[in-house]
């Protein structure tokens, strides 16, 4: 199932209804990794391959939830709300808890789910969900939020429902994507920055298709050894709250107390921040190549500081810089498998895939995904016009 016709017809099958449909953006992150809980700097694109919630209401308070990944109906009575199962439903079902919670009364629903952003990718196909229920449930119910609501609201249902504690840069940026546009944010204030992307550049995400099993305990590791930064670092430095706050020669100079795992943690992030704006600045002045060079940087610190990466991102990254049309190239997202961002010239894009596909195939007898992508807008509702010959045709409202 590939477009909202379809989906709207296999829903309309199964619940005899007529559904309303919504979707939500993947993202790729070009710099800015594991940053943003640290209330640091984050530079993602939201990615045009989206999430898509079918929803239509049912006279009980009952949610159910259906996805063509899987094969089971989950099911969640509003006035009994149960616990993450840690099962796939987590994500759709924890939405409507932690909506609940923050005070929107939802309505009964059902709900069929489809996403074209690959599972375990690393490009973000959870908060896709995540935010495209969300938009799904409100909608249900006749309610509209502030979207930097709803976006926090799907950060808490990831942190607190599937238990994964998330910054929130995926839900962000599901949420205020820009077509053709990276956005720089402060995770702190929550300030946004759109950043054009160059015309004669594309987003190209190359899947290892392995997902580390620890990725989700190693990634809840590296924020508390970032804590304990803080709290060893606060003993000299009084009025830090995070590592946003620390600068590479406080670190130098206070560091001593910290373990070396711990040291190199914060020192990743410290660097990292640093390299986030210098990118930005990089990106305005048109510096591609410079941008390029930051991106390498990036991966060495969270390869060798953050040890968040793998044997796999590493042999993608390589591949990937030993074409000339690749501007820059590292992995993106929490790590441990998934995916590596590629900025590549557009006119050479054929070039760089066929290259880094059989390289990496070669190397590790696993046939890659590799995916072309333009930077998107954020999470919408699709209207679905009846009657349309394949393919749908989908008619963009405004947010
Ligand atoms: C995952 C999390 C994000 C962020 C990245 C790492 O994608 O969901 O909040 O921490 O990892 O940058």
């Amino acid at each position: 199932m590939t477009n909202p016709q379809e989906l709207a017809q296999a829903f309309s099958e199964m619940f005899g209804a007529q559904p309303r449909i919504f979707r939500a953006p993947g993202r790729v992150n070009l710099i800015g990794e594991h940053t943003d809980y640290n209330e640091g700097f984050v530079m993602p694109a939201a990615i045009d391959y989206f999430s898509f919630v079918a929803i239509a209401p049912r006279e009980d308070r009952t949610i159910t939830a259906r996805s063509d990944n899987f094969p089971e109906t989950a099911e969640l009575n509003l006035d009994r709300p149960m616990k993450g199962r840690k099962h796939w439903s987590d994500y759709p079902l924890g939405v409507a808890v932690k909506l609940e919670e923050a005070g929107h009364r939802l309505k009964g629903a059902d709900l069929l789910i489809h996403g074209d952003v690959p599972i375990g990718s690393g490009l973000s196909s959870s908060a896709a969900i995540e935010v495209s229920t969300a938009l799904a449930l409100l909608d249900n119910a006749g309610l509209s939020i502030d979207r930097l609501d709803l976006a926090k609201i799907c950060q808490k249902a990831e942190n607190e429902y599937v238990g994964i504690r998330s910054g929130i840069m995926d839900q962000f940026i599901a949420c205020f994507g820009k077509k053709d546009t990276a956005v720089m944010l402060d995770c702190r204030s929550l300030e946004s920055t759109p950043l054009p992307l160059p015309e004669d550049v594309k987003l190209v995400a190359c899947n290892t298709m392995v997902k580390h099993q620890l990725a989700s305990s190693e990634y809840n590791a590296r924020r508390e050894e970032c804590e304990e930064g803080v709290r060893i670092l606060s003993k000299h430095l009084p009025n830090i709250k995070s590592l946003r706050d620390v600068s590479i020669a406080e670190l130098g100079r206070f560091g001593s107390d910290l373990s070396d795992v711990v040291y190199r943690r914060c020192r990743h992030v410290i660097t990292e921040n640093d390299r986030v704006l210098r990118a930005a600045t990089a990106l305005r002045n048109g510096e591609v190549s410079r941008f390029g060079k930051l991106m390498a940087q990036s991966h060495q610190s969270l390869r060798d500081d953050y040890e968040v990466s793998c044997k796999e991102l590493d042999l993608m990254v390589e591949f990937a810089n030993e074409t000339p049309d690749c501007i820059g190239a590292r992995m993106t997202g929490g790590g441990f498998g998934g995916a590596t961002i590629n900025l590549v010239n557009s006119s050479k894009v054929d070039e760089f895939t066929v290259h880094v596909a059989k390289r990496y195939a070669d190397a590790t007898k696993i046939q890659p995904e590799i995916y072309v992508c333009s930077a998107a807008d954020g999470a919408d509702r699709v209207l679905v016009k009846d009657r349309l010959p394949f393919p749908a045709c989908c008619i963009r409202l405004r947010p």
